[in-house]
């Protein structure tokens, strides 16, 4: 039997302004994803879409920008009729993001639209720029009050800060003028379809719960890994590294859902709590010592990938030659709680890697070295289960049984499942479903203040430990490969490495 878990899509009528409207985001990410929610009729009846920018333009002009984007990056082809309709919804407006008149000009066009839309801010520009923002919004009269209907939301991505410190400023200025309740921080890896999924995974199914601790799982790894290098976007990325760039916030999210306890209720509320648990029992990594002991930290050097030749990281366009700014972490990480107790957490992040893959390998305790498992010198494989978050979103379930024939031959095989194959057509994109739920008022996938700050609580202890290393120069992996060898040193165990996936 399908089950419907909840009722999710009535939004209310909805005005969603972009503050860099014409940006790479709103292009690549927003407007394909409100596109593709207009096609399968999930937007609101009153919706519309008002793009900010310094740039002079016309609606027109405007439209014309974001057409030709969605032609390249949305996940359903464009009807011309119906862009027709869904772009009449789309306006510009110009001016400084620091001046009132911006804001008076926001405040005239959402009267335009009646008073009974609700108001969706989204700070697509850097967060040196949202105080202004937050304050000119509050001035203009923008900004309702956290109970009052129709509503005002505001929605910020990362890079929520680069360290604790200034993540609690930034969120210190958006908290002077939205209450907790109207903050919308999304971390996109939360939208994919595959990581929903994790909570449905464990809590639906009666099998895998029992054997979730720390009696039954021998370790865990998460990987998340690009065939990319640093591409255009060397002047951030130089400034982060992956350690900021993916683990504070994608892939201790994914730990999260592994780790987390069942939550009593799926309100927000409550699977944010359990989520920030997770977080609150990671044990620190500190000092010299400390990162020494449990991180690994590396950058690509030059290969010949699929017949390219690919430069190291700092031969690329604008990355100082001295640089040492990781491109691939890997972290031993613990909870330190009951269920987890001992369990390692095998972290690992980078670019310019083998393949483009992520996912989490849960791998279970070998069976007693007795029977098949006799042998030391040929132990057998042990239970796994693999959650594919992407690409070729599934699982598989390895077990161990006999190859037919008169000798006793036991082989792993693995139960594979996978999404397309299932359900076919292309999932949704993170977007779709996490501009839904900002419309909807649901909170769920977004990061609450105090996760964020917990997420960089345990990441800054690592950057300071890094720091007291005063490292010149980072080990390398070859472009194209799974890392460094360092890291395979992080993980060595008797029966204990990192898939080759
Ligand atoms: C972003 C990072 O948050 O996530 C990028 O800034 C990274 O560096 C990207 O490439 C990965 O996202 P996805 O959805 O392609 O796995």
């Amino acid at each position: 039997m399908i089950q419907d878990v909840e009722n999710s899509l009535n939004a209310a009528p909805s005005l969603l302004v972009i503050f860099g409207g014409s940006g790479d985001l709103a292009r690549r990410k927003l407007i394909p994803a409100m596109y593709n929610l207009y096609l399968d009729g999930l937007l609101p009846e009153g919706f519309a879409i008002l793009g900010l920018g310094r740039k002079q333009m016309t609606h027109e002009l405007f439209r014309a920008l974001l057409r030709e984007a969605a032609g390249k990056f949305s996940r359903q082809m464009i009807v011309e009729d119906k862009w027709t309709t869904f772009e009449k919804s789309i306006h510009y407006i110009s001016g400084e993001i620091e001046k009132r008149q911006l804001y008076d000009d926001i405040a005239v066009f959402s009267k335009k639209l009646g008073g009974e839309c609700n108001r969706l801010f989204y700070l697509a520009i850097p967060p040196t720029s949202y105080s202004p923002a937050c304050r000119g919004l509050c001035q203009a009269g923008l900004v309702s009050a956290k109970d009052d209907s129709p509503t005002s939301r505001v929605i910020v991505e990362k890079p929520i800060g680069h360290d604790l410190s200034s993540a609690k400023a930034i969120n210190a200025v958006i908290a002077d003028v939205f209450h907790e309740s109207q903050i919308y921080r999304i971390d996109h890896y939360l939208g994919k379809e595959t990581v929903q999924n994790l909570l449905v995974f464990r809590f639906a199914n009666s099998i895998f719960e029992p054997l979730w601790n720390h009696h039954h799982i021998d370790h865990i790894q998460i990987t998340a890994a690009e065939e990319d290098g640093v591409g255009t976007r060397a002047s951030y990325y130089d400034g982060a590294g992956a350690l900021r760039d993916m683990v504070q916030n994608h892939i201790l999210q994914l730990l999260c859902l592994v780790a987390m306890e069942p939550p009593w209720s799926l309100d927000a509320d409550v699977v944010r709590d359990a989520r920030l648990e997770v977080l609150r029992s990671l044990r620190p990594i500190v000092g010299e010592e400390g990162v020494k002991q449990y991180t690994v930290r590396a950058q690509y050097g030059p290969a010949t990938v699929h017949g390219e030749e690919v430069p190291g990281y700092r031969r690329e366009a604008s990355i100082p030659a001295d640089s040492t700014t990781e491109t691939f972490v890997a972290i031993k990480a613990f909870v330190d709680n009951w269920r987890w107790a001992g369990v390692p957490f095998y972290l690992r992040t980078g670019k310019r890697m083998k393949k483009r893959t992520t996912e989490i390998a849960v791998q279970f305790k070998a069976v007693p070295e007795v029977l098949f498992n006799a042998n030391k010198d040929r132990p057998l494989d042990a239970n796994l289960l693999v959650l594919r978050i992407q690409p070729e979103e599934g699982f598989s379930l390895r077990m161990v049984s006999k190859r037919p024939g008169s000798k006793v031959r036991v082989v792993p095989v693995d139960m594979d499942f996978q999404y397309n194959q299932a359900y076919g057509g292309v999932s949704p994109e993170a977007y779709e479903r996490l501009l839904l739920d900002i419309m909807i008022g649901d909170a769920t996938l977004f990061m609450r203040r105090d996760a964020v700050e917990a997420a960089w609580s345990w990441v800054t202890d690592i950057l300071t430990g890094w720091q007291k290393q005063a490292t010149k120069w980072l080990p390398e992996y070859p472009a194209g490969s799974w890392g460094p060898i360092e890291a395979d040193r992080l993980v060595e165990h008797y029966d204990r490495k990192w898939r080759d996936t």
